[in-house]
């Protein structure tokens, strides 16, 4: 369900702000007749005077728009996941833009459209980041949105499980093996709603032929009846061929490159493999972090 914002509707920010403890009602008339002054937003005013800080205003901007959002002292995430910790950050926004595009481009033009991979030639490009981060802002859109860690190469403890503080648990290889289903392995993450990770499970000896089994398609198919965005970590795409399985069953990929890092030739490579294998390429994102 997607939440929709009216204009005139949203509380203002003074008001969640005092509502929630962190302003004074004095205050908040002091801030007010500052902006009437110098014709300022309220947030511009308020740190002019003072009054409030940037996170104060960023959790205010968050309720006032729904955002799922996490304080800076909440540790329950690794601070590597900027879209639930500072969703008006930079990158916030480049993430939202980067999920309007996918949304024209793949997952509202059919309902088989659900699941998307991203994938890259290199280690490091920042694939589980930008994956992890991609599926906090489709849950905070109000998507109810699927993470799989599909990385089976990553060493214990690494990917997804260090993003999210995962314990050890069952996970996608043990479903993909047969001895666990779905169901008993998703974990919600419960500060944010909306969000489930799957996590690999523990490393098997044989990822691909894994990966190449039926019972991933299967799986996809199920979670597709469960999940409105499914979105899957993969390994690097330039050392094994599990990306390109992972991304053919999925139909569709994110391809990303890593500024002053990834080689173009890499990634050109990379694109064209897909492509014969008929993933359809949804976007491709330079990631300059
Ligand atoms: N846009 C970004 N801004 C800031 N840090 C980033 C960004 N992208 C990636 N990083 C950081 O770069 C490092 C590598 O990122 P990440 O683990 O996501 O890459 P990966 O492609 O999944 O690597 P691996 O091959 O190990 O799976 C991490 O420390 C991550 O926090
Ligand atoms: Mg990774």
């Amino acid at each position: 369900m997607n939440t929709v914002v009216t204009p005139g509707t949203r509380r203002s920010i003074g008001d969640i702000l005092v509502s929630a403890g962190r302003l004074s009602g004095t205050d908040a008339s002091l801030i007010m007749e500052h902006q009437r002054q110098h014709q300022i937003q309220f947030g511009d005013a308020a740190l002019a005077l003072k009054l409030l800080t940037k996170d104060d205003i960023d959790f205010a901007l968050a309720r006032q728009f729904d955002y799922t959002y996490l304080a800076q002292q909440d540790t329950s995430l690794s601070p590597d996941l900027v879209a639930a910790y500072k969703p008006f950050s930079a990158i916030g926004e480049n993430l939202r833009a980067v999920r309007s595009q996918l949304m024209l481009r793949w997952f509202n033009t059919d309902a088989l459209h659900k699941v998307l991979a991203v994938v890259s030639p290199g280690k490091g490009d920042g694939r589980s980041f930008i994956a992890a981060n991609l599926a906090i802002v489709f849950a905070q859109q109000g998507q109810r949105t699927l993470l799989v860690d599909a990385d089976l190469r990553a060493a214990p403890g690494a990917g997804q499980h260090a993003l999210f503080k995962l314990g050890k648990s069952a996970g996608l290889s043990g479903i993909l093996a047969g001895r666990t289903s779905l169901e008993a392995a998703a974990l919600p993450v419960p500060n944010l709603p909306g969000l489930t990770v799957l996590p690999t499970g523990a490393v098997p000896p044989n990822p691909q032929e894994l990966l190449g089994r039926p019972e991933f398609g299967q799986l996809l198919g199920s979670a597709a009846q469960q999940f409105d965005v499914i979105i899957i970590d993969t390994p690097a795409g330039g050392d094994f061929s599990d990306a390109e399985i992972i991304a053919a069953r999925a139909g569709a990929a994110l391809l990303l490159a890593r500024k002053n890092k990834s080689l173009l030739p890499n990634v050109a490579l990379l694109a064209r493999r897909l492509q014969e294998g008929g993933v359809t390429l949804v976007g491709s994102v330079l990631n300059d972090g």
